[in-house]
């Protein structure tokens, strides 16, 4: 597909995806590639703009992250971030160095020119976003300054002949009021581009494409239920129908009904012409988990048996031609395959094939979606909308919210009191639910009564967090009441347990799960 695109040029900066996102919520295509990508490449994509993003370093200091100048004679609108802009100047003759105060937050920015092009309907005075130890001191022949701040002479810089553009704050964060518009300025009208990037059009597109590769071939894909694969569980569907074949995997670890529901999506009563098979596999778990009281045994058990389960089922079906994954965008850009990230994550879903599948091509035709994009995909493939919206689970599930051993006891403990304190919250008409709300159950037992009887039953803990991007996190101030009527039900309905507690922990030092 040949699609007008923006790119990005990452330098290594915490908000490289973020910069990538609000291109694309133009209705541009965007994609990241490190600063170390060379110019011929660049050039062959012909992208309509290119973005240079912020980063940790000082731009004039040996063995700084850097470009070649030829970037900026290529008659392509570049527009500089923070250590964007300051590379951008420094490489065209300007001046940086350090700046005698640090900026830092919200700040208010004095807007001097570029009034018809960048800062186009942005107010005179506006707050934007700083985050920098260098400054620009002198701006680079034929640039304009466009905006400054009390402490930053050059806010921003102009030279609106070749359309280039340096700006010293954060567009890309939302604490900068008119970050949208600004960055949309730059994307729509100065890169000219007609915005085309819409979700219905992915995904006839992408229906289209898979057609062409898979032809007449057989596909697997392992569904877990998540958001990722379910969504490419439907687009294949639309795809290739029953030439795909979906297993899915029930370990018993899943929370309360939902291995029903995916069924119920995905199965033969459901929505989709396809080849469903469920495996429950429960007691195959629960025999392996027996006694294993470390979590990351625990983890490891789990996963090496969803590997052995797999690959039995795949055996029953015999060999495919593709082998279909859910990756997404954030994945490929967190293994290092696009990108500058500091901390190269490895990932489940990038890099390591499974060979216990007789398959000859993997598919990935989620692979440069962001995870908002994905849902948009899912409601336009007309998945419901708590499967679109789930919170996020992990893929041990349960087995990772039972500290000390597992046993099916303990699950269906832990689901009744997970799904009573869902049902709960949902209820509550609260203004915004927390990011991620769950029980788990803590290995403690300890005496109480009911009734006129003693009890020794076990302690289960619930837990909410508010949080941006799931790195840190801070617990939510849930009402008193709220978490009152959950203890009361859970202590009433859920048999074995006598005490509920809420925990108050951050992340760090906290982990949002409890294993
Ligand atoms: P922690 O506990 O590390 O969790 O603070 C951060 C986020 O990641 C989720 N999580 C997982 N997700 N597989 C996943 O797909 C896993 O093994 C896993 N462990 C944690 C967790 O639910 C939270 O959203």
């Amino acid at each position: 597909m040949n699609q007008e695109k923006v790119i990005v040029i990452d330098f290594g900066g915490q908000y490289n995806q973020l910069v990538a996102r609000r291109v694309r919520e133009c209705n541009v295509y965007c994609e990241i590639y490190s600063y170390r990508t060379p110019i011929e490449q660049i050039k062959e994509m012909n992208p309509k703009g290119i973005i240079l993003t912020g980063g940790p370093n000082s731009c004039y200091e040996e063995g700084a992250p850097t470009y070649t100048k030829e970037l900026f004679e290529l008659g392509i609108p570049v527009l500089g971030l923070c250590y964007g802009a300051q590379l951008m100047m420094h490489l065209l003759g300007g001046k940086v160095e350090k700046a005698p105060v640090r900026e830092y937050g919200k700040t208010e920015t004095v807007i001097d020119g570029g009034t018809d092009t960048l800062f186009a309907g942005v107010e005179k005075s506006t707050i934007v976003w700083m985050s920098h130890f260098d400054y620009i001191s002198k701006v680079a022949p034929d640039f304009d300054i466009i905006a400054h701040t009390a402490d930053s002479p050059v806010a921003a810089a102009a030279c609106e002949a070749k359309k280039l553009y340096a700006i010293q704050f954060h567009p890309e964060v939302l604490h900068t009021a008119r970050g949208k518009d600004i960055l949309f300025n730059f994307v729509r009208n100065i890169c000219a581009t007609a915005g085309e990037w819409k979700m219905d059009s992915f995904v006839e597109h992408t229906v289209a494409d898979i057609r062409e590769r898979v032809g007449s071939g057989k596909v697997l894909l392992a569904l877990s239920g998540g958001v990722d694969s379910s969504v490419l569980a439907a687009l294949l569907a639309k795809a290739i129908g029953k030439q795909l074949t979906c297993v899915f995997v029930d370990h018993g670890l899943l929370r309360k009904n939902e291995g029903d529901e995916v069924e119920g999506v995905f199965g033969p009563n459901g929505s989709f012409d396809i080849n469903f098979v469920r495996v429950n596999a429960a007691e195959r778990y629960y025999a392996k988990l027996a006694g294993v009281e470390e979590p990351e045994r625990k983890r490891k058990i789990i996963g090496e048996e969803f590997i052995r389960v797999f690959e039995e089922e795949a055996k029953k079906i015999g060999a495919v031609d593709f082998l279909a994954q859910g990756t997404i965008y954030p994945d490929v850009v967190e293994s290092g395959l696009g990108g500058e990230s500091v901390v190269i994550k490895s990932h489940h879903n990038v890099g390591g094939l499974p060979d216990y599948v007789d398959f000859k091509e993997i598919i990935e035709p989620l692979r440069n979606l962001f995870k908002d994009e994905v849902r948009k995909v899912g409601l336009e493939l007309g998945l419901p909308e708590y499967l679109v919206f789930r919170q996020p689970f992990p893929g041990p599930g349960l087995g990772i919210r039972i500290i000390g051993e597992v046993t099916a006891e303990k699950v269906r403990i832990v689901q009744d009191a997970d799904y009573i304190y869902r049902t709960e919250l949902a209820e509550a008409g609260l203004e915004k639910l927390p990011d991620q709300y769950f029980a788990a159950l803590t290995n403690m037992r300890s005496v109480g009564v009911m009734g006129d009887e003693r009890t020794y039953d076990y302690a289960v803990v619930l837990r909410a967090v508010e949080t941006v991007d799931f790195m840190t996190a801070e617990a939510s101030a849930i009402p008193f009441e709220v978490l009152q009527k959950v203890m009361s039900r859970i202590i009433n309905e859920v048999k074995g347990v006598n005490r509920i507690f809420y925990d108050l922990t951050s992340k760090p030092p906290g982990t949002v799960e409890m294993e």
